[in-house]
């Protein structure tokens, strides 16, 4: 794990805050729900968490055909409250709504090294999986940066992602550390830590001077753990003077941006109904809210162990896509019953998909019920999205206001 130990807090987060973005290019489905929302709807529980819609991103590889994001975006959200997503217990927003963003992309722009991006192993990758589309573009190159400035912009600590995307947050963590190296010390920082100082009284500004040579000359780590409990346990000093203290003794200046962690969620387990991954791409996907009688009929056409022909014959659940969804679905007695029925031939191959079908159905349920008030009142999902945009574009801008501060930008 690297060290997170030096990230400042920030006054208007009690709770660590999480960030994550999904790119509204189709319907969610079952892939989504178990790679990537079950997780996002824990955490809504445990940390402040902002949800986003990434139209910009979408357009980065959709700019001939934005209808598709157009038709998604609230069609996700729908998506997402039907996982659980509770807007009384997490921000969910759409990304072009705060401009802020790309305030942020474009100046971040200014000190990345086009090798950086060109190195990102997702945008060799894509260009090759989507040949049909036209990716050399400047657009597309930056995408990761992007997603840097989405993370950056709202200081948050933890990203969840699958593992395709943890080469973006190391990206973050690089370009967020360039930038506190370049741009760390707010440039009126001399005036602001004389203020600060003078908010602790004379004597302590003196001994704080004091332990902060033992600490920097010599290392001292008594005076260390002594300023830093002094200073963070200050009635008098306002959270921001606090940083700027701990700052100014550790060496540093005040760091104007977060590095974040990458908080993997491992690649879903649920594969396609092929056995590939699950991808609208690959059309082996059931989606979230998909009609129940399309379930069964694509649960029931799914294909099983090609040894096994004839129902007589003998299967290995090894080689077949429906034990992946077993291991999924399923208890371990009935996972015990498919093992012993599939390599004895004791039971066919749809009567081993019968509890996957009721098992889906049952999980899908819930969702379905979650889903009707919105399909039924479009104008509650667009409440959301509109009060979750505001609450976020407050923090946005809090941040950008420190990030022109600390370029220089307030001539
Ligand atoms: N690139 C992400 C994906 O394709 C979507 C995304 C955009 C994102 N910005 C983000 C994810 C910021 C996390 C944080 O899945
Ligand atoms: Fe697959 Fe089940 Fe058929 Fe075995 S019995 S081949 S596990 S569907």
């Amino acid at each position: 794990m690297p060290d997170n130990s030096q990230q400042p807090s920030f006054p208007t987060a009690s709770r660590e805050r999480v960030l994550s973005g999904m790119r509204p290019t189709g319907a969610l489905h079952l892939g989504h729900y178990h790679g990537a929302l079950k997780n996002w709807t824990r955490l809504q529980h445990e940390m402040s968490c902002f949800y986003f819609v990434a139209d910009w991103h979408a357009l980065t590889t959709h700019y001939e055909s934005r209808e598709v994001i157009e038709k998604n975006v609230y069609e996700m959200v729908i998506d997402w409250l039907a996982t659980g997503l509770d807007p009384n217990l997490c921000t969910m927003f759409l990304q072009s709504r705060i401009p802020e963003h790309a305030e942020l992309f474009t100046l971040l722009s200014m000190g990345t090294p086009i090798g950086w991006l060109e190195r990102v192993p997702t945008y060799k990758d894509q260009q090759e999986k989507l040949k049909d589309k036209d990716l050399s573009t400047y657009g597309f190159l930056g995408y990761p940066l992007l997603q840097a400035a989405d993370i950056l912009i709202y200081r948050a600590q933890h990203v969840p992602v699958g593992e395709d995307q943890a080469s973006h947050v190391e990206l973050t963590r690089e370009v967020a550390r360039r930038f506190n190296h370049l741009y760390g010390r707010e440039s009126d920082f001399e005036v602001r830590l004389a203020a600060s100082l003078e908010a602790i009284g004379k004597d302590s500004a003196k001994r704080f001077e004091k332990s902060r040579r033992q600490f920097q000359e010599a290392g001292d780590a008594k005076a260390f753990e002594g300023a830093m409990a002094f200073i963070a346990n200050h009635p008098d000093l306002k959270a921001d003077d606090k940083e700027r203290l701990q700052g100014y003794f550790k060496g540093s200046g005040k760091s104007v941006l977060v590095e974040p962690q990458a908080l993997l969620t491992q690649a879903s387990r649920l594969p396609g109904l092929d056995g590939a991954k699950m991808s609208k791409s690959y059309n082996n996907t059931i989606a979230i809210r998909e009609d129940k009688v399309a379930i069964e009929i694509k649960l029931k056409r799914m294909p099983t162990d090609p040894a096994r022909v004839r129902r007589t014959d003998v299967g290995n659940p090894s080689r077949c896509p429906v034990w992946q969804f077993h291991k999924v679905y399923s208890d371990a007695t009935t996972q015990a019953w498919v093992q012993q029925g599939c390599t004895s031939a004791g039971i066919g191959c749809l009567d081993c998909k019968q509890p996957i079908i009721d098992a889906v159905l049952l999980e899908q349920q819930p969702m379905l019920e979650r889903a009707q008030p919105y399909i039924d009142n479009p104008t509650l999902v667009r409440d959301i999205i509109d009060a979750g945009t505001d609450t976020a574009r407050k923090v946005a801008r809090e941040t950008m206001v420190d990030v022109r501060a600390a370029i220089g930008l307030n001539y």
